[in-house]
């Protein structure tokens, strides 16, 4: 039997108390829950822009600043993004992107600066990044140079390129290192030589510079900074070695989140060690946030179905689970969530309940994997309730399980009254994973 991740942690997190939730937000979902099933995401898009304004502001004039459309494609928070918060543009990996980042940014009357990386692009994905003239496609093997170099020989143009590179041994590591190990992603370091060389001789490419992400849910400002520091040092040895006319360093995303009161990064210390960094002249440095910029301002909620025993563990079964919120399960700690009491109970229907006891949040489809958290200790929940997950803003319904057993997906509106920033939220499940610099 599989357990996802978060199975191994055998200390018990303490369930949030519902006041941590927003009052609006309490309405909101209460009123919600008289009117029919609760089973989506709330969002407060001006949370998002007040990230991206916050980071923007704490970087340098020589870093810009694009969003991962993958942590969160929901219209209005990319309309949010694409206002005046200070980002530059979206990073894309799909048409579907291309399509939200594109409609974003046009129409917040922005130019539609787009960038693109992901493993097995296709020939169709690729002529859809041309044709949504995308800035920088960020390569991943020979064979992509290739397919890349047809199409825009065949439109008689010139593409710009940065080559991922997998670095042999990856500056920094985080709680999930994407580099400096066999991995899909990228040109493993060794072979970048011979990919210069294969690109240089294609019609229709242009070597920019190259791309590393290599580090997620980093929360060491000090560490990440150094990690930006290594990538352009790596990069500006690499060219000149390579002979690449340097323009351009993508150094990913992969800034961590603090979840239920772990201890959060630092973005000012990130900003003025990077403040000490001075990149090649004339070189653009980009980052690309996914999870950092939104994770705040989502919150998951899902009706309790059920609440039953079994075998000594208490299941509080909801409607949705990983088919609507996936990435607690694939963490290595317990997500922080709450019980919304809701009043409103059929007369005659027995309600069962569980009381100041460790309980296991499952989902509803037909696998042991379908938990949100196991043993979070919750002071009281029924059947009707709503289970409420915070900092669901990131890699939440676009990370889903949707389609399995076809239950009805996951919804997602803008919260009707918008509120001010989140605190810190209570409660620390457990000690962050250690990030260790590699020198
Ligand atoms: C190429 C690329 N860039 C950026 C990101 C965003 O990463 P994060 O959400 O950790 O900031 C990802 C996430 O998988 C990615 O694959």
């Amino acid at each position: 039997m599989l357990f996802p991740p978060s199975a191994a942690d055998t200390t018990c997190a303490q369930a949030l108390p519902a006041a941590a939730l927003p009052p609006s937000l309490r309405t909101e979902l209460l009123a919600r829950a008289r009117s029919g099933t609760v089973s989506g995401y709330l969002y407060d898009p001006q949370i998002a822009a007040d990230r991206a304004r916050t980071l923007r502001a704490a970087l340098p004039p020589w870093a810009s600043l694009f969003f991962a459309v993958k942590a969160n494609g929901f219209p209005a928070v990319l309309s949010a993004l694409a206002g005046p918060a200070g980002l530059d543009g979206f990073e894309v990996a799909s048409r579907a992107e291309v399509d939200l980042a594109r409609t974003a940014l046009l129409s917040a009357g922005r130019p539609p600066r787009l960038l693109a990386a992901g493993p097995a692009k296709t020939t169709g994905l690729l002529g859809a990044l041309l044709d949504a003239g995308t800035e920088v496609v960020h390569v991943e093997s020979p064979l992509e140079l290739a397919r890349l170099s047809a199409l825009a020989d065949e439109r008689g143009s010139t593409v710009r390129v940065g080559l991922r590179v997998n670095p042999a041994a990856v500056g920094v590591r985080g709680t999930l290192a994407m580099a400096g190990r066999p991995a899909p992603f990228g040109i493993p370091e060794a072979d970048v030589p011979e990919a210069v060389a294969l690109a240089r001789s294609l019609p229709g490419l242009d070597v920019v510079g190259f791309h590393v992400h290599a580090v997620c849910g980093n929360r060491d400002a000090g560490a990440h900074a150094a990690y930006i520091r290594w990538c352009l040092e790596w990069a500006a040895r690499t060219a000149r070695e390579c002979g690449v006319d340097l323009r351009w360093i993508d150094v990913g995303g992969g800034l961590g989140v603090a979840y239920g009161g772990q201890s959060p990064l630092d973005v000012e210390l990130l900003g003025d060690e990077l403040h000490r960094l001075s990149p090649p002249a004339g070189v653009e440095v980009a980052l690309e946030p996914g999870r950092w910029l939104v994770a705040d301002c989502g919150w998951y909620a899902a009706e309790v179905v059920d609440v039953k025993r079994s075998y000594g563990t208490t299941y509080v079964l909801v409607r949705g689970g990983i088919g609507g919120f996936a990435l607690p399960g694939t963490e290595d700690f317990p997500f922080p969530l709450t019980v919304l009491p809701v009043e409103d109970w059929p007369a005659g229907l027995p309600r069962p309940e569980a009381h100041r006891t460790a309980v296991t949040v499952a989902g509803e489809l037909c696998t042991s994997e379908d938990v949100l958290v196991r043993d979070v200790v919750v002071d009281r929940v029924r059947a009707g309730d709503l289970v409420v997950v915070p900092q669901a803003g990131a890699y939440g319904w676009e990370f889903a399980l949707q389609s399995f057993l076809g239950h009805p997906p996951a919804t997602r509106d803008v919260v009707a009254h918008p509120h001010p920033l989140p605190r810190s939220v209570p409660s620390a499940p457990a000690p962050a994973p250690a990030l260790e610099v590699v020198p």
